[in-house]
């Protein structure tokens, strides 16, 4: 029953997937996968899954709140284009991308392509203040892992790649005490849109997340399994982004 149940849940997902991609201008999108998204391939964190659940979010939301599906889709798919450039400035590096990208003024007006560039230069999870528009309270969102183990893969490659010398309990320690910064006043992980979907994973999310033994578990799982598949020597010898 359960299996019958997943099944058509899946099926669900992928036809609302595919449905509010089908909206995006197909020649943009063309344009995208051949010439951006090959950005992404010598990253890990920031690699191309990274990218197709931003893209997923932001067409969701752009859906809900009757956005620009073709802004939404071009400032998710740029968003993080930028690490291979600066990693610490990576919001402006991908924000001038996107807007010296001359192939963008065949589909965009001017005004589009700016408040498309200050969204993405808005972006960051560290970020105290409200993004300068709307576009910017969505890919910020957007960009939340609120699934556990999707967030414990990223951040622990991340912290390889800053700490290459720690074990376990150091990256653990690295991971959880950079995380638990990112709650607000009200003990909540941000979103700036408050949009109920995303809000019910964060709530999910936040709910395993601060239950610190449950956490620890799930990077103990991830750790071992990086270490025995060859993961673990990619992440310093092989992928580039932090
Ligand atoms: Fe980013
Ligand atoms: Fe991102």
């Amino acid at each position: 029953m359960f299996f019958l149940y997943d099944r058509v849940f899946r099926k669900c997902m992928c036809t609302r997937k595919d449905k509010y991609m089908k909206r995006v201008n197909k020649a943009l999108k063309k344009y995208i996968e051949e010439n951006i998204f090959p950005k992404y391939d010598k990253f890990y964190s920031h690699g191309m899954i990274h990218i197709n659940n931003v893209i997923d979010n932001m067409l969701m939301l752009a859906d809900y709140y009757n956005l620009d599906c073709n802004m939404a889709y071009t400032i998710a798919s740029y968003h993080d284009s930028g690490l291979g450039v600066d990693r610490e400035n990576h919001e402006y590096e991908s924000g001038k991308i996107l807007i010296q990208d001359k192939e963008l003024k065949k589909y965009f007006s001017e005004e589009q392509l700016c408040i498309m560039k200050e969204a993405i230069e808005d972006h960051r999870g560290s970020r105290k203040t409200r993004p300068r528009n709307f576009y910017g309270e969505c890919i910020s969102d957007s960009d939340r892992d609120f699934d556990i183990k999707l967030l414990v893969k990223r951040q622990i490659s991340t912290s390889i790649k800053h700490y290459p010398n720690y074990n376990f309990e150091e990256h653990f320690d690295n991971c959880y005490s950079y995380m638990c910064k990112r709650l607000n006043d009200e003990g909540k992980f941000n979103l700036w849109t408050n949009n109920p979907i995303l809000a019910e994973r964060r709530d999910k999310f936040q709910e395993e997340y601060l239950n610190k033994d449950y956490a620890k578990s799930i990077y103990k799982k991830e750790w071992d399994k990086i270490n025995k598949d060859g993961t673990y020597d990619k992440i310093l010898n092989y992928y580039e982004d932090y």
